[in-house]
């Protein structure tokens, strides 16, 4: 939307959070919560945004930059009106309108930002503040309404008297200005209150002294308008941003099989038909395809799974691919990099890191493959080593299309086996093996015949067998 800018205020520490993070900082879903307040505006089609910073601003500038914005610093947290100011100073001449935005209420949704631009333009009024009626207004500026419903003033809880504060209609820290007004206004704001701060919602009086209109626009959703000031309240509005992203996938044609004990981050996406059983924790900016089965336990964070790929129970995936219909797990563990073919089968106990799994390839037990290329149709036996770190440097391994590693097998790499060849079991290869060979390395089996018998009967007596006479003339 041209001409409409907004200043997100995001300077002050939050002291009831107990933390050395500022609060706007800290993680809501997966992002931080000032995250969800620019996402918001972004969302409502607003361009420009100037960030208030101050405390902590290294831990909120990566924010900053995700949206391209403005910062403004604020040195000393001198108040929300004190921010707003160093804000609009940062803004464009072609800014007409400026939504103020709380960087710590992560539950405003761009529609509610959409309809107090509205009822601002509609109603002709100077400003339009964003208000909610809660059950426990504890901590809010309370709205005073005049006569005609509009905003008569805004009254923070700490210089309210006790009939205001059972006022359950709440200031939720949002509004819509008009930018000549708020030029002119801001600089006028004093700090004679209870906290000795420039109170934003002072400009209210501002405007009613100009004979100007506030108007006042209500919530649908309470909820939106909560701000977070402790840990409790974090958690809280995790679990409704959680609520509301499972929401939107069921909508879109997800199955979990149980919503309650599901934990999808804000960025995830998730194709049709999909089916996510309890249990499943899916994070970062990871991307699910079509059809895909999770089963319970799985945690899959910034990797990308095909259509029709199918995790069995606690299959651990980050940063890696999932190529389609490929079958992991149960017990896989895919480190960075791992990039699994189209229909290869990873089993259980299972590490792939750095490495590229063909087509149709399968380690089905307990195997370590890291920096490693397998080809096509590989079969991986159990208890399969890469061998890779010489405890300086990591070194890679190559295994071609069709080889067949035979179970407990290293491979000491640097290490290439050519295409077709053949690993017998209990080998430990150190030299590359070309294609269409045997490779077999290990020691010549020793057998003596009668042995136990001779040499440890009480073991054949335990186990319940009898022992047999010896032999005469063997040892
Ligand atoms: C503010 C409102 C209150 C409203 C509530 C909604 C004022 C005076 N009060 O109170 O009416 O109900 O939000 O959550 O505006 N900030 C700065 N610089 C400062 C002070 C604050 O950037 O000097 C930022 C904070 O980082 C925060 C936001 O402004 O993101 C709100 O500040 P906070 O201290 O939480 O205000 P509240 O007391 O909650
Ligand atoms: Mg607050």
């Amino acid at each position: 939307m041209k001409g409409i800018s907004a200043i997100i205020l995001a300077a002050g520490q939050g002291r009831r959070m107990k933390s050395s993070l500022p609060k706007v900082a800290h993680l809501v879903l997966g992002k931080p919560v000032v995250w969800h307040v620019a996402q918001a505006a972004r969302a409502a089609g607003i361009r420009e945004m100037a960030f208030v910073l101050g405390y902590g601003r290294d831990k909120v500038l990566p924010v900053v930059e995700a949206f391209g914005g403005k910062v403004a610093i604020q040195e000393s947290q001198f108040g929300t009106g004190d921010a707003a100011r160093c804000g609009l100073a940062e803004l464009s001449a072609g800014a007409k309108e400026i939504v103020v935005l709380c960087g710590d209420a992560p539950l405003l949704r761009s529609a509610t930002i959409r309809g107090l631009l509205a009822a601002r333009r509609r109603q002709g009024a100077t400003a339009s503040v964003l208000t909610g009626v809660l059950d426990d207004p504890t901590g809010y500026g309370r709205i005073v309404r005049g006569d005609d419903g509009s905003v008569a003033r805004i009254v923070e809880e700490k210089d309210a008297n006790a009939s205001l504060r059972t006022v359950r209609e709440v200031n939720s820290g949002t509004y819509a200005f008009d930018r000549v007004f708020l030029e002119r206004a801001l600089p006028r704001l004093s700090d004679l209150n209870a906290q000795r701060e420039y109170y934003l919602t002072d400009l209210v009086l501002e405007a009613l002294a100009e004979g100007k209109r506030v108007v006042p626009v209500t919530a649908l959703v309470p909820d939106e308008v909560r701000g977070i000031n402790s840990r409790r309240e974090l958690a809280e509005a995790t679990r409704i941003l959680l609520e509301r992203k499972l929401e939107e996938l069921m909508e879109s044609g997800v199955t979990l099989v149980d919503p309650r004990r599901t934990y999808i981050e804000t960025e995830v996406s998730v194709g049709q038909d999909t089916v996510i059983d309890p249990g499943v924790t899916l994070l970062g900016a990871t991307r699910i395809g079509r059809g895909v089965r999770i089963q319970t336990g799985c945690v899959i964070d910034g990797s990308v799974l095909s259509d029709g790929v199918e995790l069995k129970p606690y299959t651990v995936i980050s940063g890696s691919t999932v190529r389609k219909g490929a079958i992991l797990g149960p017990f896989s563990h895919l480190r960075p990099e791992a990039d699994i073919g189209e229909g290869a089968h990873i089993g259980n106990f299972v590490e792939v890191k750095k490495s590229r799994i063909g087509k149709g390839s399968k380690a089905n037990h307990l195997a370590y493959l890291g920096d490693a290329t397998i080809g096509k149709k590989v079969n991986v036996g159990a208890g399969t080593i890469t061998c890779n770190y010489d405890g300086i440097h990591k070194h890679p391994t190559v295994l071609g299309d069709g080889v067949f590693v035979g179970s407990d097998t290293m491979l000491v790499a640097p290490v290439t086996v050519g295409k077709g060849a053949l690993i017998g079991a209990g080998s430990t290869i150190t030299r590359n093996v070309p294609p269409y060979s045997l490779a077999i390395c290990r020691a010549e089996q020793k057998t003596i015949e009668g042995w136990v018998a001779l040499k440890r009967p009480e073991l054949l007596k335990k186990a319940g067998l009898t022992v047999p006479a010896a032999k005469k003339g063997k040892k």
